[in-house]
C-alpha cells in the first residue's frame, strides 16, 4: 500500500521506518520541498520517495506529521478529502491544559480536513520509541488509536497489527482523544507491551 506522509522529521520517518519494513511505500512530503528531501528518503530506502505535499495527501492513507501548531497551514488547501484516512500524530502543546469539555486537537484537525475520516496515533511515546520493531520477545508494542470512523479504524487497526503492534481501540476522537492528548492525557507517554500469552 501506498501511504503518504505530511511532515518528514522524526516522526514522520519513524513512521516510514516501521511502514517500510511492514513492505509498504511511502511519499514523505515537507514545507520546504521535495529537493530537501533527498537525503531522506535515501536513508529509509527502497520504497521511499519524496514529494509534493498534495502528492502525499492524494494517498489512501495520509500520515499528519507537523509541529502541533502547523497543522491548519499543512492541511490548507487540500479541499474535499473524499473519505480518505487521515491519520493525526500530532501533539499541540499549549501553555494551559484545555478545558475537560474542550474540542480535542485531533476533533480540530478533523475540522480542517473536510471529508477526510481522521484517526489520531502514533503521538503517544517518543520517535525512536515508535521507529523501533514493535514485535519483542515477550509481547507486542501497545498503539493507541481513536476515531469517529469505525471502519477506517478496522483498516488502520489491521495494518498496524500487521506491522507487529498491538493496536487498542479508545473510542471516538472526543472522548478517545483526550485519554493521550498532551499535556494531561493520562496515557501520554505511556509506552506499554501487550505479552504473549505463556
Ligand atoms: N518527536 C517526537 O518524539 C514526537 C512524539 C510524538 C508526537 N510528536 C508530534 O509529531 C509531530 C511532528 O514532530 P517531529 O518531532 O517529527 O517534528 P520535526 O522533527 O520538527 O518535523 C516536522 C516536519 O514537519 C514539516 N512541516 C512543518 N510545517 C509543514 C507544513 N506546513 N507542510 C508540510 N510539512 C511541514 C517539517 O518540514 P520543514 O522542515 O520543511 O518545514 C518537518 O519535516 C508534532 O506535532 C509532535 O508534537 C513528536
Amino acid at each position: 500500500m501506498l501511504i503518504g506522509i505530511v511532515g518528514a522529521g522524526a516522526i514522520g520517518t519513524a513512521v516510514a521506518t516501521r511502514l517500510l519494513a511492514g513492505g509498504h511505500e511511502v511519499v514523505l512530503s515537507n514545507s520546504r520541498g521535495a529537493e530537501t528531501l533527498t537525503e531522506t528518503v535515501a536513508e529509509l530506502g527502497t520504497g521511499a520517495r519524496a514529494g509534493t505535499r498534495d502528492a502525499a495527501t492524494a494517498a489512501e492513507l495520509v500520515v499528519l506529521a507537523v509541529p502541533g501548531d502547523r497543522t491548519a497551514e499543512a492541511l490548507d488547501g487540500v479541499g474535499d478529502w473524499d473519505g480518505r484516512v487521515l491519520v493525526d500524530a500530532t501533539n499541540l502543546y499549549t501553555t494551559t491544559p484545555p478545558a475537560p469539555d474542550a474540542e480535542t486537537s485531533s476533533e480540530a484537525v478533523a475540522r480542517r480536513a473536510p471529508g477526510a475520516r481522521v484517526i489520531k496515533a502514533f503521538n503517544h511515546f517518543y520517535a525512536a520509541t515508535l521507529a523501533q520493531d514493535p514485535r519483542r520477545a515477550d509481547g507486542n508494542r501497545v498503539l493507541f488509536v481513536s476515531g469517529n470512523d469505525a471502519e477506517a479504524k478496522k483498516m488502520f487497526t489491521a495494518l498496524l497489527a500487521d506491522l507487529g503492534f498491538a493496536p487498542i481501540d479508545l473510542g471516538g476522537l472526543a472522548e478517545g482523544g483526550r485519554l493521550y492528548q498532551v499535556p494531561a492525557g493520562p496515557l501520554i507517554g505511556q509506552d506499554l507491551l501487550r505479552l504473549t500469552p505463556q
